[in-house]
């Protein structure tokens, strides 16, 4: 018997996929990037079957890649090519379990799409604040297991912050049963927290219990344009001072990723007349009207004019123009699809070093390809900026862009390590990146992990070659 006819005996025909048409879709990333051959795919519908599916692979010495939505930046969902690995997709697990509005929590499979995790928190008047463009497709499984940021990781923390307990499969099948609501839990070591960010590779997250806050109906948002980076660093320390915890989002955007949206996102428009080089969108939200949300925000514009941090703004006056604006900041990824090759970085350092930063940056990759398009954008309210390159427009080759891709990544993670900084802020390391952070990481640290890994997988099968180097 192979692992196919096993999973297929176990779990019935139907929850077994081996046609190269529908193997296809798990073969390259969300940008068609990656050239992964699953052995097959594997679709469980509960947690039972899960552990059957990991199990019968273990047994059999098969690899097993877990695949929420495939909406991943690093190839951390992707098989390798050697059509020995089995892709098992949380798809088919999408309940939303037990909603506890008095205990503020919710708990859900793995699979349920992350967009329905948050209508789930809406319909009992409660909010879950993780929020990233991809929430369509992405899964609460991959958000935990990549420990997600995303726009409102300023006031909210990290995916990891989001989470109470899991439901998790081992990789010999084994079910751990960690689904606690527990505010306070002191019990030893914190598992919950060893799995999120481990990127499918200690084992497969198949439930999560999270945590709810009041909901934040209002809003107060604005476009802005501003001189330099310095400016959004400064003018984020006028907004924090008048707005406080309802500060929920501060994101930067350069005019050329404006440029990238309004070539290619239906519907979006500068709301400026005139260019500037760099643009924060910024917003404030909160339960009740009297909360003070306009007045703070114009406060705090107001002072950011008066010390030039600002040149220009507009503060969206009804829900439809809130959502144009957040669409010049959440159509970036999708407009940068549409615009050829681009070598993604995602990167973070003190907030108050990223002026530096990403001067320094410029020159480097600069010096390396002269006329590389700096695509940068991002979270800068915690530091973390998408320094995604690309081809110049007039004359330059995606072909001379992934030939100097190594030598492009050396000297933005140059400039990261000389600042203590981290050279994958939030889209964790897969196999684009784990290569690189291993070479700048302590071998005590990467001794660590390794450890980690040996005494929850000791035979490899969960997730290879993702993360950690092979030795
Ligand atoms: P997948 O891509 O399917 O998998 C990602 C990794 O998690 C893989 O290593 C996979 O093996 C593992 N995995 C998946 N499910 C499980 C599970 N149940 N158990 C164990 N391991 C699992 N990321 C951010 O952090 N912030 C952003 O702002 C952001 N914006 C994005 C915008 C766009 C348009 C796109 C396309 C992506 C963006 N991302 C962002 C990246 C991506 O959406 C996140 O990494 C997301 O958390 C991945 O979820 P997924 O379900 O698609 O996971
Ligand atoms: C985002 O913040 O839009 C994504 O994390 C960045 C990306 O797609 O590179
Ligand atoms: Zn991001």
């Amino acid at each position: 018997m192979t692992v196919i006819d096993d999973l297929t005996s176990a779990l019935g025909p139907g929850a077994v996929l081996t046609e190269p048409d529908d193997l296809a879709a798990y073969s390259t990333d969300w940008r068609g990037a990656g050239s992964g051959r699953p052995h097959c795919v594997v679709r469980p519908s509960a947690t039972a079957e899960v552990a059957t599916a990991v199990r019968l692979c273990h047994e059999a010495g098969v690899a097993v890649v877990p695949h929420g939505g495939g909406t991943g930046l690093s190839g951390g969902a992707l098989p390798d090519d050697s059509g020995t690995q089995v892709v098992l997709s949380l798809a088919r697990m999408r309940r939303v379990r037990e909603v506890d509005a008095a205990g503020d929590t919710l708990t859900v499979d793995a699979g349920v799409v992350l967009a329905d995790v948050q209508a789930a928190a809406e319909a009992v008047d409660r909010l879950f604040p993780l929020s990233l463009a991809s929430e369509g497709s992405c899964t609460i499984g991959g958000n935990l297991a990549t420990n997600a940021g995303g726009t409102a990781v300023l006031r909210y923390g990290m995916a990891r912050e989001l989470v109470l307990g899991l439901e998790v499969v081992l990789a010999d099948g084994r079910v751990w049963d960690g689904l606690r609501p527990l505010r306070k839990d002191n019990t030893g070591y914190d598992l919950t927290q060893l799995f999120c960010g481990s990127e499918g590779t200690l084992g497969i997250i198949t439930a999560a219990t999270l945590r709810l806050f009041p909901a934040t109906p209002r809003h107060a948002t604005a476009w802005l344009a501003l001189p330099s980076v310095e400016a959004a660093v400064s003018l984020l320390g006028q907004v924090r001072a008048r707005a406080g915890q309802s500060l929920a989002a501060y994101e930067l955007v350069s005019r050329e990723a404006l440029d990238t949206v309004l070539r290619h996102v239906p519907g979006a428009r500068d709301p400026f007349g005139e260019r500037h080089d760099w643009y924060a969108l910024v917003e404030l939200s909160g339960a009740t009207d009297d909360e003070g949300l306009e007045p703070a925000l114009e406060a705090a514009l107001t002072a950011g004019f008066e010390a030039s941090l600002v040149t220009d703004a507009v503060v969206a006056g009804s829900p439809t123009q809130r959502e144009s604006l957040w669409l010049l900041r959440e159509g970036i990824s999708e407009a940068q699809n549409h615009d050829g090759a681009s070598l993604k970085h995602d990167v973070s350092v003190p907030v108050a070093l990223l002026p530096d930063l990403l001067a320094d940056t410029a020159g480097r990759l600069e010096a390396v390809l002269p006329g590389v398009r700096l695509v940068t954008y991002g979270h800068v309210g915690d530091g973390n900026v998408h320094h995604n390159l690309a081809a110049a427009l007039d004359g330059g080759s995606d072909d001379d862009l992934r030939a100097a891709a190594g030598d492009l990544a050396d000297a933005i993670y140059d400039a990261v390590a000389e600042r203590g900084g981290s050279i994958s802020a939030e889209h964790g390391l897969g196999t684009a990146k784990r290569d690189a952070n291993a070479a700048r990481t302590d071998p005590v640290e990467l001794d660590l992990m390794r450890s980690i890994k040996q005494a929850l997988d000791p035979d490899g099968l969960m997730n290879p070659g993702k993360v950690l180097p092979p030795r």
